[in-house]
C-alpha cells in the first residue's frame, strides 16, 4: 500500500475515466484512489484525497485542466499533474507546462504509454522531495568556519554568488565570466570566478586559458584532508583582473571534486576575497545543492523558451522549499528581447514572481569575445550587455542579507518536515 502510486482520474467523459481506471488496475504499483468529473472537483478530491499523480483532461467545462493545475500548484503542490489531450495542440501543451503540468500524454495513448508516464512523474518527484529531506540530515548547511573568527582577523567573508540555471545553453558560464570581470575592474572587488562546471568546463576557453593550467582537481588532496593551505598556488591571475580556479581538465577527474571538497574550497576562497562568483553545472546533485547552500545569492538563469520556464518553475518549488528566500534566489532572464514567442509577462505571470535582472542579447559582443577569448565587458564596454552586466554586479556586490535568509531557511525546513 506505502509504495503504491495513489492516481486521481480527471476527466468529464463518465466512459474515459472508467476506461483510464480499468487500465490502471491491472498495475499493482498504482491504486486509482478517485475520479473527478471537473476542474473544481479534481481539486476538492485531490486536497481530500492527496494523490501523488493526477491524470487531468484539459477540455472540461466548468474549470478547465489548466485552470485547475494552476490551482493544485498552489494548493496541493504535492500532487504532480499529467496532462492529457488531444493530437495537435502545441498551445496546450505550452500553456499545461506554464501552468505547472510535469508530463503531456496524448489522446489516443497505449496503456503502456500511460502507466509509463504516472511511473516516471511519481519517481521524479519523489527524488525532488528525497534531496529536499536529505539535506538538513547531512548538515550541508553548517558553516565551516574558513578562518578563525579571532579578532585580528581584518575583514568579513566575501559574498559567493551562484550562477545557476536548472538548463545548459542559457548563458551562465557567460555571465558568470563577465560578471566576475566588471565586478573586479569596475567595482574594484577582489574577485574570484570558479568554474564549478567540474565536467565540462568552459571558463578556461572564454578566457583564453592554457587548459595545463592546474584545476581544482589538484587542490583534491588538500581539500580532503582539511584546510586548504596552499590554495592560492592553484588560482590563475587573470589578465582581466579576477583569479581563476579552473574545473578539472577531463570529465573523469570530476568524480574526485566531492560536495565537502568544493564547500571546503569555497569557504576558504571568500576568506580572502570581496567576491566568489560560481559557474555553476545545470545538474541538481550534491554539489550542486552544496554551492546554491553556500551562496549569498543564486543568480537564477532563465531564456524565454517553454523548456527552460519549466525547469525554472520546478527549481523555483523546490528552492523554497530548501527555504531560500527571495531575495537569495535573483531570476536573471538572458537575451531577454529575443523574440521567441513568449512573453515576459507571461513568464512572470506563470512563475508567479518577477524577473529581477535583464540581459539584453548581443549576438556580435558575445560571440566576438568568445572566439577572440576575451570578455566582452572589456571588448565592448560600452555595449548595452556589457552595462546590463554592471547593473547586475552592483546589485549582487551590494547589499549582504544571507542571515535572514537563514533564519527562514530554518523555519521552512521544520515546516517541511511537518508537511510530509
Ligand atoms: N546575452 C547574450 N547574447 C547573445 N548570445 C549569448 C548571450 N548569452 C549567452 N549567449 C550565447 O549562448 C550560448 C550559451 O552560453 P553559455 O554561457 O555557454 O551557456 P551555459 O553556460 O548556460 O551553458 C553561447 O554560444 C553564448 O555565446
Ligand atoms: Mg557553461
Amino acid at each position: 500500500m506505502a509504495d503504491q502510486i495513489r492516481v486521481l482520474i480527471v476527466d468529464d467523459i463518465p466512459e474515459t475515466r472508467e476506461h483510464l481506471a480499468k487500465l490502471l488496475g491491472f498495475e499493482t504499483d498504482i491504486e486509482v484512489v478517485g475520479s473527478a468529473a471537473s476542474g473544481r472537483e479534481a481539486i476538492e478530491k485531490a486536497a481530500e484525497l492527496q494523490p501523488d499523480v493526477v491524470l487531468m483532461d484539459i477540455n472540461m467545462p466548468d474549470m478547465d485542466g489548466i485552470a485547475a493545475t494552476e490551482r493544485l500548484a498552489s494548493e496541493v503542490p504535492t500532487a504532480a499533474v499529467v496532462m492529457m489531450s488531444v493530437q495537435g495542440e502545441a498551445d496546450y501543451l505550452r500553456r499545461s507546462m506554464l501552468a505547472g503540468a510535469r508530463e503531456f500524454l496524448v489522446k489516443p495513448f497505449s496503456s503502456d504509454e500511460l502507466t509509463a508516464s504516472i511511473r516516471q512523474v511519481y519517481t521524479r518527484e519523489r527524488e525532488k522531495l528525497s534531496r529536499i529531506v536529505v539535506q538538513p540530515a547531512t548538515g550541508t548547511t553548517t558553516p565551516v568556519p574558513a578562518r578563525p573568527s579571532s579578532a585580528g582577523e581584518p575583514q568579513e567573508p566575501g559574498r559567493i554568488v551562484a550562477v545557476f540555471g536548472p538548463k545548459g545553453g542559457v548563458g551562465r558560464t557567460t555571465l558568470a565570466v563577465n560578471l566576475a570581470v566588471a565586478a573586479a575592474t569596475e567595482l574594484g572587488q577582489r574577485t574570484c570566478l570558479v568554474d564549478a562546471s567540474f565536467q565540462f568546463g568552459d571558463v578556461g576557453v572564454l578566457l583564453n586559458l592554457n587548459p595545463k593550467n592546474k584545476s581544482i582537481a589538484d587542490l583534491v588532496p588538500e581539500l580532503e584532508t582539511g584546510e586548504p593551505e596552499s590554495l592560492d598556488t592553484f588560482l590563475i591571475n587573470h589578465s582581466a583582473g579576477i583569479r581563476v580556479m579552473l574545473a578539472p581538465p577531463s570529465p573523469e577527474m570530476a568524480e574526485l571534486v566531492t560536495p565537502t571538497a568544493t564547500k571546503r574550497m569555497l569557504e576558504a576562497l571568500r576568506a580572502t576575497h570581496d567576491l566568489v562568483v560560481v559557474d555553476c553545472m545545470p545538474s541538481f546533485n550534491e554539489t550542486t545543492l552544496a554551492i546554491l547552500d553556500l551562496a549569498d545569492t543564486v543568480l537564477t538563469m532563465l531564456s524565454l523558451e517553454i523548456t527552460s520556464i519549466k525547469n525554472i518553475r520546478l527549481f523555483l518549488e523546490v528552492a523554497e522549499q530548501l527555504g531560500y528566500g527571495p531575495d537569495k534566489i535573483r531570476l536573471v532572464l538572458n537575451r531577454a528581447d529575443s523574440s521567441l514567442g513568449i512573453r515576459v509577462a507571461d513568464v512572470e505571470h506563470s512563475i508567479g514572481r518577477r524577473v529581477d535582472h535583464t540581459i539584453v542579447s548581443d549576438g556580435r559582443s558575445v560571440v566576438y569575445a568568445l572566439n577572440r577569448g576575451v570578455p566582452f565587458f572589456l571588448s565592448n564596454r560600452e555595449a548595452q550587455v556589457s552595462q546590463d552586466v554592471l547593473r547586475l554586479a552592483s546589485a549582487v556586490a551590494g547589499s549582504k542579507t544571507a542571515d535572514a535568509g537563514d533564519a527562514k531557511k530554518a523555519a521552512q525546513k521544520k515546516s517541511l518536515f511537518a508537511w510530509r
